[in-house]
């Protein structure tokens, strides 16, 4: 059987993206209840991190650590992958090994590469063109909080990065529309816009983007490998912050996600982020639950 990966959201299929999500609010709640599942006794995830990590990092050793496993983190600064080791050798060995790999990288290359040698599952857990696994947990908090997202408005603001590309892959795979509004220069690729049809929209500002929106969604304007672009963005964004007139054209009952860390002052106000609409807690917590849930699909699901 071939091994399953998750590089993107289109790795999986609808049904099987919705079923994730409910499965990890069940997951969410067997942990509230203090009932132990553990079913991954002895099985070890690998995680190689070539950038810095608070929440990803925490999240998916915590839920090795909670279904019963163990994980192992890896830093380039001392694994043989840091010193120039072929990533071909470097899946080879680490997937003799471990049951699992996690990896958060730069191009979206050295991960699809890393799981074509790889004889186990492989996770993104980013890189510069996506991020999946935030979608998972924003999924999941829109769900708790305000039901099914299909059909929903969600309204993208800032920088057409790997979150804003993971976005249109869920509005595809969750089916619901996203407007987006970035700076000329800072679109998202074309091509990914393009796949995703109806389901995404390029608007002209970010006013126009967040009228009536379900769901208010922005990350900060220069990410990991970006800062020293940091002056130039912010010129360049300046139009594009979340903040109260944003969030006033959006629907009433309207709420606002950011994956973190945020910079308050600049993507988004305090205001806002600290806000009542804000479900941003939730979203950084429901990243240990979907990706339990995501573990538990890629190792399978003891009988
Ligand atoms: N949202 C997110 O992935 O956070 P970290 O960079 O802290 O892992
Ligand atoms: N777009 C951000 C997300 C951080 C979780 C980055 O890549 O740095």
């Amino acid at each position: 059987m071939q091994t399953r990966h998750f590089l993107t959201l289109l790795d999986l299929s609808p049904a099987e993206l919705e079923a994730l999500v409910s499965r990890a609010i069940e997951l969410k709640a067997l942990h509230k209840a203090g009932t132990l599942y553990e079913p991954f006794k002895h099985r070890v995830l690998a995680m190689v991190f070539d950038k810095s990590s608070t929440r990803t990092r925490v999240s998916f050793e915590t839920g090795m650590a909670q279904l019963g496993g163990h994980a192992i983190f890896l830093s380039p600064r001392d694994t043989q992958l840091g010193r120039g080791e072929p990533i071909e050798d470097s899946a080879r060995v680490l997937s003799r090994m471990a049951d699992v790999i996690m990896i958060r990288t730069y191009k979206h290359k050295k991960i699809e590469r890393f799981a074509e040698y790889s004889d186990v599952p492989v996770i993104n857990a980013l890189t510069d063109s996506y991020h999946p696994c935030q979608l998972l947990a924003d999924m999941q908090t829109y769900y708790e909080h305000r039901g099914s997202i299909q059909g929903k408005t969600v309204t993208w603001i800032g920088d057409g990065n790997n979150m804003c590309h993971s976005y249109i892959n869920a509005a595809r795979q969750y089916d619901f529309r996203l407007n987006i509004a970035c700076p000329d220069g800072y679109l998202p690729d074309s091509d990914i816009l393009q796949a995703a049809g109806d389901h995404a929209v390029l608007m002209d500002s970010a006013m126009e983007a967040a009228a009536g929106a379900d769901l208010v969604v922005t990350d900060v304007w220069a990410s990991m490998g970006q800062e020293e672009e940091q002056a130039r963005r912010v010129l360049a964004f300046a139009d594009y912050q979340v903040n109260a007139s944003i969030m006033a054209v959006a629907a009433g009952d309207a709420l606002f996600m950011h994956c973190l860390p945020a910079h308050r002052g600049e993507e988004v106000t305090a205001d806002v982020i600290d806000g009542a609409q804000s479900v941003v807690w939730d979203e950084a917590e429901n990243r240990l639950h979907a990706q339990k849930a995501m573990l538990e699909l890629l190792l399978g699901k003891p009988a």
